[in-house]
């Protein structure tokens, strides 16, 4: 029998409790031994729950005892999550984790002290939640050179938006509803800012590359500027609005970034819809793969998290290697990356049309009916700089997305 601590007994805490009560038996035949676990740290009390007689308030509890081999931080946050992670590895104690925060800010010194104690670090379902994508990108596709991830990793943002396609629905409204269906935080920075998907993109990419991605340099912006407006326009090119997060190899270095953009239907993120995640994987020699499922959620997450728990039993006194290195990945400049862009424009199209075309070059333009003081555009393909300088000689200009290629 493996003990076993949870640090926080939150929607996933309790989730992996859950799980580990619903598939005790299949679990234990797949881990080799039986998964038990002593100790749920919380603050907080749970009078009548099936954790009461197990729940300690004290990390040092945990610390103190030798037979915890393996602590699940689900805690969120990086503090104290950081500072016991890092105790619980130095102890000579596995620890599996949920917090993307954590993992892309301290995940590559946390991997490092694992290897030093000859333990784990592991963090399947910080990314893309139940989906499997790091255990993959660690164990499976290491024959390939990788030079493409692009991920819809965002479940809040992708339901606002499918919804707010499907209806021509504000962003605002429809933040809204989300928030009461549980969908979205009471705070919902991290997600509609496109903050979350930058962490989850920087750990891809990391794994992926085996170069460090710091998130903090990753160009990242949110889905709060989308608009109805943008939605019909949308509907009328035969595209949707996702939130991408993209890793890819331009020449010999790489770019990242975090964007919403119009995917066509030749891509098969176009498909993926409301709170579902995708991840799309290229490849040198595997060619196009993608990962889809759901992407957050109590019990996929808690799933993924369990899942590292067995692999942690099976590989007690050997680490896993992990490829991500300290070396920090060369990044290209986002001012010469490339797109096509949408452009939606106040004003009438066939008075503005010739000045339009002198500014932006060759253009394909689109009206909507009902939407009489503006019209649209799409660019051919040019740099986000160069983009940049016409727009800024363009005040008109309502508003861009960036059209996947
Ligand atoms: N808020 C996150 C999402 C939770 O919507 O994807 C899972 O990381």
């Amino acid at each position: 029998m493996i003990q076993i601590a949870v640090l926080g007994y939150g929607t996933v805490g309790s989730g992996v409790v859950e799980v580990l009560d619903t598939n005790k038996e299949s679990i234990k035949k797949r881990a080799g031994e039986e998964i038990h676990i002593k100790y749920v740290l919380d603050l907080r009390d749970f009078p009548g729950s099936p954790i009461e007689k197990i729940l300690v308030h004290d990390f040092e509890t945990i610390m103190k005892d030798p037979e915890v081999k393996i602590v699940v931080e689900v805690m969120g946050g990086v503090e104290p999550a950081y500072t016991f992670s890092k105790r619980a590895l130095e102890a000579g104690k596995s620890v599996c984790t949920s917090n993307k925060e954590l993992v892309a800010r301290h995940g590559l010194e946390l991997i490092e002290i694992a290897k030093a104690h000859k333990v784990n670090y592991m963090f399947e379902a910080s990314c893309g939640g139940g989906i499997p994508i790091i255990r993959p990108l660690n164990s499976s596709l290491t024959a390939d050179e990788i030079d493409e991830i692009t991920g819809i990793l965002n479940g809040t943002t992708n339901y606002i938006l499918t919804e707010m396609g499907d209806r021509y629905a504000d962003f605002e409204a429809v933040l809204k509803e989300a928030q009461e269906k549980g969908y979205a935080e009471r705070n919902p920075e991290a997600d509609v800012e496109g903050f979350d998907a930058c962490r989850k993109i920087a750990i891809l990419s990391s794994l992926a590359y085996g170069a460090h991605v710091n998130y903090e340099s990753i160009y990242t912006e949110g889905i709060t500027k989308i608009t109805a407006e943008d939605m019909k326009y949308a509907s009328l090119l035969g595209m949707k609005v996702k939130l991408l997060a993209t890793s890819k190899r331009k020449g010999e270095k790489f770019y990242a970034m975090v964007c919403p953009e119009l995917v066509g239907k030749n891509s098969p993120l176009y498909s993926v819809n409301g709170v579902f995640n995708a991840i799309f994987v290229h490849g040198n020699v595997l060619g196009d793969a993608m990962f889809y499922g759901s992407g957050a959620g109590k019990l996929p997450t808690a799933s993924a998290v369990v899942g590292d728990v067995v692999d942690c039993a099976k590989h007690q006194g050997k680490t896993v290697v992990t490829y991500w290195s300290s070396k920090v990945l060369d990044q290209v400049d986002i001012k010469d990356v490339e797109h096509k862009f949408f452009v939606r424009v106040k004003g009438n199209l066939q008075e503005d049309k010739e000045k339009i075309e002198v500014l932006f070059g060759k253009a394909e333009f689109i009206s909507v009916p009902g939407l009489d003081d503006e019209f649209g555009f799409v660019t051919e393909m040019m740099s986000e700089g160069t983009f940049d300088e016409k727009a800024a000689a363009c005040p008109e200009i309502l508003g861009r997305i960036r059209i996947r290629a």
